[in-house]
């Protein structure tokens, strides 16, 4: 088969790790016979730097229409000073919108292998997690109205929050879908003792769940939800929440797996187009030191294989080699013990594609 897919490499480690991702695809096209095609086109910071917009119209037209999307990062402190609709990250929420991903999955589990790098307490490690947050991503206060007005004490900043039903619920059957192939919980996080979006989140999530009668439905206030996530993560499967909690929520749940520098995400919309990523930023600290972790964009580029192009065996094939790198000790800086040897970006690739 025939795959297109679009790179939106981006900024500081962007490029680095997408092309990791890249030499990890081909080689699995080479092991089961199919032939993925690369199309680049510009995003965040370099194409500001190019065109003097974030999201260039080509970016848009060329990822409608191709198979799939894979991104690296956004963003980097040279355009940090620039006005909120023409910063770097405008790109990526721009992206999410025109192509409809409203369903962003992030899975965080902890690798046995990778259990010394969990800054949780031993006997709350020793447990394990396999979570999977299920973010809303095209709703929220990422998308309402915002800007200044005349307040209480003067000219004052403002954005809103605002959920409609309709988005409510398609997230809803996401995560109870999701649930019914793991464990059947779900845990959705809200903040319904303060928030009206809350109280109607919460409203309809119930609803829908009376059409998963198998699928078993908690609510979590998010402050709970925080704090539960270092206290206990074992207790989660799948959690479901709105755009901004998800992405606090996300991070976190990144952290206690012992680096975001390995935590992959799909965006998905109701057809096969999605965008894959990793969680982790530009990096702009480490950015062309050919030491960035590219396990997360390579494990985004499995969830691309599972997702958008239904090729499980090999998706699993990806994550097994990922797998057998991590038992077998080898580690990029992030997740090194200190003072303990540690490969490249290309060296932790190359060991990948050795196991594939
Ligand atoms: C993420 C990022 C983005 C978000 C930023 C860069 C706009 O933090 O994908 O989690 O907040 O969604
Ligand atoms: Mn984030």
């Amino acid at each position: 088969m025939n795959y297109s897919i679009a790179l939106l490499r981006g900024d500081g480690i962007g490029p680095e790790i997408v092309d990791s991702a890249v030499r990890v695809l081909e080689k699995v096209g080479e092991k089961f016979g199919h032939n993925f095609s690369f199309t680049p086109y510009l995003i965040g910071g370099a194409a500001i730097d190019a065109t003097g917009a974030p999201l260039p119209q080509e970016t848009v037209d060329g990822c409608k229409n191709s198979d799939s999307v894979l991104l690296g990062s956004v963003g980097g402190p040279k355009w940090d000073n620039l006005p909120g609709d023409k910063r770097p990250e405008k790109a990526l929420l721009g992206i999410r919108s025109a192509l409809g991903l409203f369903t962003n999955l992030r899975p965080a589990k902890l690798y046995p292998a990778l259990a010394e790098a969990c800054p949780l307490k031993e006997s709350v490690a020793e447990n394990g997690f396999d979570i999977m947050i299920v973010r809303e991503l095209t709703g929220g206060i990422y998308f309402g109205d915002r800007g200044y007005r005349e307040g209480k004490y003067g000219k004052e900043a403002y954005d809103t929050e605002c959920y409609s039903r309709m988005e409510i619920e398609r997230i809803a059957r996401v995560a109870f879908e999701t649930a019914r192939k793991r464990s059947k919980k779900v845990a959705s996080v809200d903040k319904a003792n303060v928030l009206e979006t809350s109280r109607l989140w919460r409203k309809v999530m119930h609803e829908i769940a009376e059409e998963y009668p198998d699928v078993e439905l908690r609510d979590v206030l998010v402050d709970n939800a925080a704090m539960q996530l270092v206290r206990n993560p074992a207790q989660f499967d799948v959690i479901v929440t709105s755009n901004m909690f998800g992405d606090i929520l996300s991070d976190e749940a990144s952290q206690i797996t012992g680096s975001i520098g390995m935590l992959p995400s799909a965006s998905l919309n109701e057809t096969t187009v999605g965008m894959y990523e990793p969680i982790h930023g530009s990096a702009p600290d480490i950015a062309g030191k050919g030491i960035a972790n590219p396990i997360a964009t390579i494990l985004s580029a499995a969830m691309m294989l599972r997702y958008s192009f239904s090729l499980s065996e090999e998706a699993d094939c990806i994550e097994k080699a990922v797998d057998s790198v991590l038992n077998d000790g080898l580690r990029t800086s992030d997740i090194a013990a200190i003072g303990a040897p540690s490969l490249s970006t290309d060296e932790m690739t190359d060991a990948v594609i050795a196991r594939l």
